[in-house]
Parts: structure tokens; sequence; C-alpha cells
């Protein structure tokens, strides 16, 4: 490979969320042989790489985002023979797979922090973020990501530990050397059983302001990433890692990085600096979660990201995951165009520069899901937002809409198999409700039409590997009516152009030279782009 060529740059990724994938046991949790039972589908969409949220030992508090112990698997996805029979499998079909590496904090059952809370002179106190509180409140005014403070009072020992996450979610100290070194024997211990790299979970909150100042703002309590995204010694701690375990073996690492901007893409994945390979693109699902549906701004985001990144850094790309509502639901269209702008949005994510990743059921235009009550809900966020909220006297039905609207359950539906009782998912009852429309939705369905939403993300992840210039050309803006996305990617003299129809109206556009695919069975008009219509062209 040439200097500039790395694997994981080539990779299309599919994000596997293991309890909504396959239930080979029928618990109604998916497990990792059903993982293997369904790898040749996988084989045949033409993914390299499988991302497995965690799978560790786990309380669960957040979906295995809470682990109790990082050399242990969670039995309910199966064993370690499991996993290193789905290693061998994947492996042997020339694919490759990454875990999660949850290290901004542990589960408040990991032995670490059983020890920690124990007493203030126990070995592992330092392990933790713990403080004295002030004047009888919370040592400073962080709100949580899943609760209201981001401290807990710890009665045993008269102090708060930090936590940004949930109360079960307590930070891990990283200035503390032990910590690290824990780190990295993690690491290596996995790295060893032939795993292929990580997803590190928030990992740019490791390294917090010194002192902990306030967050600045009114009220009790504060949300702001202010202080504890991007702390001063973030970088030391990834070169630290990297020169310790990565640099020692040919794996991928990709970041799950807060706020990030361009520079600090740059800062974390510059080859130079030694850190991570990449770290995902956040700003324009930020953008929706915070303002709203904005076709111009995305527009705007992902050109001035491709422009700003390239040659400096890399990226990787997703328009869903397990904390995101699914791509159709929020720029597409759910009913009428649901095929046609599935489809759009693999055109887009497999021709920009950055590793795409493909969240299990985007490949078959999967939808958001909603539940009718509270109880149908999993995601700690909302539960815990809910309760929150209905303790300060909010309207318990007013407290449902706002939290549901939001709720991270959205995407994490199980996987749409076929038209079978439970989408074909489980034989016994689903941890969390089926979206009622798999009737229609499904693999089964995608698989038995040539012109489903999984034979063109098959057939653009193959046009995608077979094209250099939609991996490492030189990405360029070309001028559109609003409505429209067209830009070029070129290298090496080759030139190829993406022009995509992000309205429902039909809109003027010449083509400019041999579609090469489409969304639209036929290209019926050289001179306009229908509803969603996406294509990419051979410029002569
Ligand atoms: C990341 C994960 C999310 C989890 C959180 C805490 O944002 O993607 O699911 O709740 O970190 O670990």
């Amino acid at each position: 490979m040439s200097e500039f060529r790395r694997w994981w740059k080539e990779a299309v990724v599919y994000q596997i969320y293991p309890k909504s994938f396959y239930d080979s046991n029928d618990d109604g949790v998916g497990d990792l042989p059903g993982v293997i039972e369904k790898l040749d589908v996988l084989h045949h969409l033409g993914v390299d790489v499988l991302w497995l949220n965690p799978i560790y030992a786990s309380p669960e508090v957040d979906n295995g985002y809470d682990i109790s112990d990082y050399f242990a698997l969670n039995p309910k996805f199966g064993t370690m023979d499991d996993l290193e029979r789905l290693l061998a499998e994947c492996h042997r079909r020339g694919m490759r797979v990454i875990m999660d590496l949850v290290v901004n904090h542990t589960s408040d059952q990991h032995r670490w922090f059983v020890e920690s809370r124990r007493a203030r002179t126990n070995p592992y106190r330092d392990y933790y973020i713990w403080r004295d509180g002030r004047d009888g409140r919370e040592p400073n005014n962080w709100a949580g990501h899943f609760s209201q403070s981001a401290w807990t009072f710890d009665a045993t020992t008269g102090q708060y530990y930090l936590h940004i996450f949930s109360p079960q979610q307590p930070d891990l100290n990283w200035e503390n050397p032990a910590v690290r070194s824990e780190v990295q024997q993690i690491v290596r211990w996995w790295l060893e059983k032939g795993i292929d790299g990580f997803r590190l979970d928030a990992i740019n909150l490791i390294s917090k302001a010194p002192g902990l100042p306030d967050n600045p703002g009114e009220g009790r309590y504060v949300f702001s990433l202010q202080h504890f995204c991007n702390g001063p010694r973030f970088h030391e701690y990834m070169q630290e890692l990297n020169r310790a375990v990565f640099a020692h073996y040919d794996i991928m690492t990709v970041g799950e990085c807060a706020a990030l901007t361009i520079e600090d893409a740059i800062a974390v994945s510059a080859p130079a600096r030694g850190e991570l390979n990449m770290a995902f693109l956040f700003e324009h699902t930020d953008y929706y979660n915070t303002v709203g549906r904005d076709e111009q701004k995305l527009k705007e985001i992902l050109t001035r990201w491709q422009l700003g990144l390239h040659g400096r850094g890399w990226v990787g790309l997703a328009f869903s995951n397990h904390d995101q509502p699914r791509i159709v639901s929020c720029f597409g269209d759910e009913t009428r165009y649901r095929e046609e702008s599935a489809k759009l949005f693999a055109t887009l994510l497999l021709t920009l520069e950055g590793t795409p990743f493909i969240y299990q059921g985007e490949e078959i235009g999967m939808t958001n899901a909603y539940y009718d009550a509270i109880e149908a809900y999993n995601d700690v966020g909302t539960v815990n937002l809910y309760r929150e909220k209905v303790a300060a006297g909010v309207d318990p039905q007013a407290a449902f809409r706002e939290v549901r609207a939001k709720s991270r359950d959205r995407g994490r539906s199980p996987y749409q198999w076929s038209a079978e009782a439970n989408a074909g998912f489980t034989r016994g009852r689903p941890w969390i409700g089926v979206n009622p429309n798999y009737v229609e939705i499904n693999l089964a369905a995608s698989l038995a039409d040539p012109n489903s939403v999984f034979h063109y993300y098959r057939r653009m992840i193959a046009l995608r590997k077979a094209t250099p210039a939609l991996i490492y050309g030189e990405f360029l803006p070309v001028e559109a009516p609003e409505e429209l996305f067209v830009y070029r990617r070129s290298l090496g003299g080759r030139t190829y152009e993406v022009a995509l129809n992000l309205s429902e109206r039909t809109v003027r556009h010449a083509s400019a030279g041999a579609a090469l695919i489409g969304n639209y069975p036929e290209e019926t008009h050289k001179d306009r782009l229908r509803p969603y219509e996406a294509r990419v062209y051979q410029i002569e």
C-alpha cells in the first residue's frame, strides 16, 4: 500500500448492536451465536469490519456501557468460545471485528469501584474522582448526561463521586497512572485475543479541567462540556496509549469525541501525532438533535469537513447509530419516499471521504420506533429524565411526550429479519418492542427484490471499493439549486460527480457524464432529478 493508503480507510464498517441483532436461543436478547448465524448476509452486503457495541460483563444500566469486568462477557451474549468463533468466522471471510472500549467510566459494580467506595484510604480510592461537598451540596454545578447532577453522595465515606453519565457509571481518574496502566492491560489483552481494533467510547471526556471549576451559567446544575471535554491532558493520554499498545498492532481505532471540531479531528487523527486513526464526525447529527432538520446546514457541515480534513486527518462517517435517530426518519421520508431516501443516504455515505459506518437496519431502510408507555422504554437517559420531570411536578403525559421524542430507543428496536412474528428476531419475547412496520420493511423482502435498499447498498459498497477516487479523491463542491447537493471526487485524472436531490420536488439538473448508479430504476430524465433521486456519474 502506498504511503497514504490504509485498509481502515478503504473498509466499510457495519455496526452491530448485539442486543437487538439476532437472538439464537429464544431469550429475547440478541447474542453472538446469532451474529455468527448471519455473517454470510453481511459478507454478501460487502462490509469489511463489524463494530460490536459492548458485550462485556455489565449490570446493563446503560446497555453495556457500564462495564463490571473488562475481561469477561455478559453471559446473555454468549461465552468467550462464541466470541472466538465469531472472530475466526469473520477472519475466514476476510472480515474484521472491532469492539467498544468504554474507559471514561466503569460500572459502579466494577471491583475497582466497589473497593474505592469502601474507605478514603482504600488503594482503589484514587481510581475514581472523589470530592468533598461544598456548603452541603455537590462539589460543583456540573449537570450529568443522564442525571441532574454529575455527582452522587456516598454516605460510607461522606464524599461525592463524579459521573458524567448515570450515577451507576462513575468516571475513572485518568490522572492516576495506575488507571492508565490498567487500561493498557485491557487493550493489550483484547488485541492479543485477535480483535482488530476499538471504537473508543466518550474518549475525549477522560481529561477534566484542573480544579473542576463550575460551569458558567445560573441554576444549581448547569450542563456544559466546557470543563470535561478535550481537557488539557487528553492528547497526552491518547499518545501514551498509542505508544504503549496501539502502535504494536495492525488495528483500527476510532474515537467517539463529543463536540468535535475539524481542528480537534486533525489533532486526534493526524498520523504524525500517533493517537487514533479517526474520530466520528457528529456535527451534523448534533445539529439535527439540537436545532432540527435543515438540509442547507447538512450540506454546509459536510462540505466544510470534506474540504477542511482532506490530507490532514481522517473521520468516521455515520448517519445513524445506537444513540441517534434513523436516517430516513430524520433527513429522509418514512413513507412515500422511504426507499428512495434510504438509497440517497447510502449514496452520500459511500461517496464522501472518511470511513463509512452503516448502522444495523440502515441497509434495509429501517425507521424510528416509538412505544406507547414509559414502561416500554429502556434507555437510561429517557427513563431518568422522565422520573426527574415527574418528580419536579411536570404532568406525566407531557413528560412522556417530551422524553419519547428524543429517546435513544428510537434506533434500538430489533433488527427486522422477516415478516414472521417479532420480525424474525426472536422466538421468545423481545427485550424491547419490534417496530410494527416489520411486516413490510424486513431483510427477507429486501433480499427478494433486486431494486431494494439492501441491493442498492451492496452495489454502492462495491462501487466505492472499485473506485479509489471515492475513497481518497479530492472533494469539489459543485454549484447547484438549493434542493440539491452536488459534488465531485477526483483522483489521478479520474472524476466522479454525485448529484443528490434532498427534497420531494423535481429539480432541474443537467447530468454531467455517464451515470454509473442511481436510486431510480432508470435515468429517464437527463435534465432533472426526481424526489430524493441520487446519481453518481463518471465525468469524461
Ligand atoms: C457513548 C455511547 C452511549 C453511552 C455513553 C456512555 O455516548 O455511545 O450509548 O450511553 O457513551 O458510555
